[in-house]
C-alpha cells in the first residue's frame, strides 16, 4: 500500500525543494497508526551481539534524526533502523538549502549538520515506543554539537550514550559526518580512545552491554583505515558501520559544487572497497554494518559478500521508494539460494 502510494506521490514530491518533500513524507509516516510486521523468511534472520534482526535490511541515520516514525519503518519491512544523528542539545543545523538531488546520478548531496531535537526529547519518544510494544530493533547514531569547544566534544559523545544506552539495541558513534567541522579528526586513534574513555567513565558497566559500533567515512586511504580497524579491536568495539557520505566529486563520477556528503549510486563501489578492506583486516571479529548506494538487492548481497553482516539505505528509499526494502529482501532471499548459502551469515564477506 505505502509503496504503490509512493509511486503516485513522488512526482510531487520532487517537484518540491528537497527538504520540504523530506519532512512532508515523514510526517505522513509519523502519523500512520501501526500495522502488522510483515514475517520474514528464516534464511534472512541475522543473529549478532545476542540480539535477532528478523532480517538484514536497515534504515541508515539521517532519515529519521528524532525517532518519530519507528511503527511505519517496522510497516515498511525493515529489520532495524539506525536514528540520530542525536546530539546533547537541541541545534537547528546548518542554514538552508542544505539538501540537493542530483536525479541523473540517484544521488543526494546534505549538509543538514545535525538538526534535532537533543538526546532529552529523542530518549523519551524512544521509550514511548518501546512501553506501547514497537519491536523494531532501535539503533542509535550519536553526535555532539557543533558549538562544542573540542576540548569538550569527548564529553558531548558520553552524555550521550549515558542517556541513549538504556533505550537503544546499539549506539553508533559518529566521527564521520562531513557537515560538522573537525569532526572526522576524531577517526585518528588516540581521539577514538579520548571518546571511549569518556563514554567507559559516564555510563556503569551495567549500560556497557549496549553495542557501540563506530561510523566511519568512505574518504579513508588504506593506512588510517588500517589504523582504525586495530583500534576499533584494541578498544574492545562491537563493530563498524562502513560507510558515511563521501567530500569525493570527481572521483566518484560527479561534477556538483555544492559543499556537502553525497550519498547513493555513486557511493557503491567506494563504500564496498572500504567494507571490504575492513573485512580482510579484521574478518569476523568485528562485525559491520555496511551502508553506501545501496539501490537494489544485488547492491545489498553485493555489500554482504564484501563482509557486511547488516546493510542499511537511505538514498535508494527516496528514489525507488518503501517498496524496495520488501524487493530487497526478496532479492536476497533468491540470490542466497541461488548461490547456494543457506542464510546470510553464511555469505558475508564470502567474496572479500
Ligand atoms: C539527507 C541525509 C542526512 C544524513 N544524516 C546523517 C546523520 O545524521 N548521521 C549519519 O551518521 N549519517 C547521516 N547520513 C548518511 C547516511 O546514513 C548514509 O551513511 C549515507 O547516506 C550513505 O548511504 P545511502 O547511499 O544509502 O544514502 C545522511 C544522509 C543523507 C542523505
Amino acid at each position: 500500500m505505502l509503496s504503490a502510494l509512493y509511486k503516485v506521490f513522488r512526482p510531487i514530491l520532487f517537484s518540491c525543494d528537497a527538504e520540504l518533500a523530506h519532512r512532508i513524507a515523514l510526517s505522513f509516516l509519523a502519523a500512520l497508526p501501526p500495522g502488522a510486521r510483515p514475517s520474514d523468511p528464516p534464511e534472512l534472520r541475522v543473529r549478532l551481539w545476542d540480539r535477532e534482526f528478523i532480517n538484514p535490511v536497515g534504515l541508515a541515520a539521517g532519515m529519521d534524526k528524532n525517532a518519530v516514525a519507528a511503527p511505519a519503518w517496522q510497516r515498511v519491512g525493515f529489520g532495524f533502523v539506525e536514528m540520530g544523528t542525536v546530539t546533547p542539545r537541541p541545534q537547528p543545523g546548518n542554514r538552508q538549502p542544505r539538501l540537493f538531488r542530483l536525479k541523473e546520478h540517484r544521488a543526494l548531496v546534505n549538509r543538514l549538520g545535525f538538526p534535532g531535537d537533543g538526546m532529552e526529547a529523542i530518549a523519551r519518544r524512544i521509550e514511548r515506543l518501546k512501553s506501547r510494544g514497537v519491536a523494531i530493533s532501535i539503533g542509535v547514531n550519536i553526535g555532539p554539537n557543533k558549538n562544542t569547544l573540542e576540548s569538550d566534544v569527548a564529553r558531548d559523545y558520553a552524555a550521550v550514550m549515558a542517556r541513549i544506552s538504556p533505550v537503544a539495541d546499539f549506539i553508533v558513534i559518529n566521527i564521520s559526518s562531513p557537515n560538522t567541522p573537525g569532526l572526522r579528526d576524531w577517526q585518528a586513534p588516540e581521539r577514538m580512545r579520548t571518546i571511549l574513555s569518556a563514554i567507559n567513565g559516564a555510563i556503569s558497566q551495567k549500560l556497557r552491554h549496549t553495542p557501540i559500533l563506530v561510523k566511519i567515512s568512505p574518504d579513508l586511504e588504506p593506512e588510517p583505515l588500517g589504523q582504525i580497524c586495530d583500534a576499533a579491536l584494541e578498544l574492545g568495539l562491537d563493530g563498524i558501520v562502513a560507510t558515511n557520505t563521501t567530500i569525493a566529486r570527481e572521483a566518484v563520477g560527479i561534477n556538483f559544487s555544492e559543499a556537502g556528503g553525497l550519498s547513493g549510486a555513486p557511493l557503491t563501489e567506494r563504500s564496498r572497497a572500504i567494507i571490504r578492506q575492513i573485512y580482510r583486516r579484521v574478518g569476523p571479529k568485528l562485525p559491520i554494518i555496511g551502508v553506501g548506494g545501496i539501490m537494489n538487492a544485488e547492491d545489498a548481497w553485493e555489500h554482504i559478500r564484501a563482509g557486511a553482516s547488516l546493510v542499511e539505505l537511505y538514498t535508494g528509499l527516496i528514489y525507488e521508494g518503501p517498496g524496495v526494502v520488501t524487493a530487497i529482501k526478496s532479492g536476497l532471499l533468491g540470490l542466497l539460494r541461488r548461490e547456494g548459502f543457506r542464510s546470510i551469515s553464511e555469505a558475508v564477506g564470502s567474496k572479500a
